[in-house]
């Protein structure tokens, strides 16, 4: 027996994006959102409202970052995703969190989170239905306390939150299951 949903976009993980952007004074400010994925090997588009501070922000500088936000700051990034730099204009500041110009592009990094993308604004595309904004990844820098021996960002040491759309609520990565483009191997002729 299967219960349906109706049309409920039933993705699972969800990632806890923090997206940060300078206003032309060079004032930060930073959201959360769960609407964001890869879309080139480059690139990464978000799906966020037109009229959010940041979005604006990000119209106004052209740049932004997008950090993985992770366990130890989730009050900070929850913060994020209900307070509106609109109505508050040290929204920033109220979040404990700190912020330092990246050297790539216009937009602020947020050391506090480990894992940082710093993007231009490539392209917004419009439709009725949504609001994709698309980045070009400049760099990313990453702490080294969530690198690997092997040099590269150890999932495991990140405690990154993902989020559940089906309650709204926030879980923490952690557990490897396996190794992909290799678990199916033993199936393969
Ligand atoms: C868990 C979570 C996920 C969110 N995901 C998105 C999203 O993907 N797109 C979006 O436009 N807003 C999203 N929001 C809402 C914004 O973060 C929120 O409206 C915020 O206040 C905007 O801040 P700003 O106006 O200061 O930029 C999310 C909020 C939370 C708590």
């Amino acid at each position: 027996m299967r219960k349906d949903f109706g049309p409920f976009p039933a993705v699972f993980p969800m990632p806890v994006l923090i997206v940060a952007a300078y206003d032309k004074a060079v004032v930060p400010c930073a959201m959360n959102a769960a609407w964001g994925m890869i879309s080139d090997r480059d690139q990464i588009t978000l799906f966020i409202d037109e009229d959010h501070k940041t979005t604006q922000n990000i119209r106004e500088t052209g740049a932004f970052t997008v950090s993985l936000a992770d366990r130890e700051h989730m009050a900070a990034a929850d913060f994020l995703g209900i307070a509106t730099g609109n109505k508050m204009a040290d929204k920033f500041a109220r979040s404990g969190l700190t912020a330092v110009k990246s050297a790539h592009v216009n937009a602020p990094i947020i050391p506090e989170f480990p894992v940082a993308m710093e993007c231009e604004l490539q392209e917004i595309i419009d439709t009725d239905s949504f609001h994709a904004v698309i980045g070009k990844v400049k760099n990313t820098s990453a702490d080294e306390c969530v690198l690997g021996e092997d040099g590269r960002v150890d999932v495991s040491r990140l405690n990154a939150l993902i989020f559940d759309q089906f309650h709204g609520e926030y879980y923490a990565a952690g557990e490897k299951a396996g190794k992909a483009w290799n678990a199916g191997k033993e199936l393969m002729p």
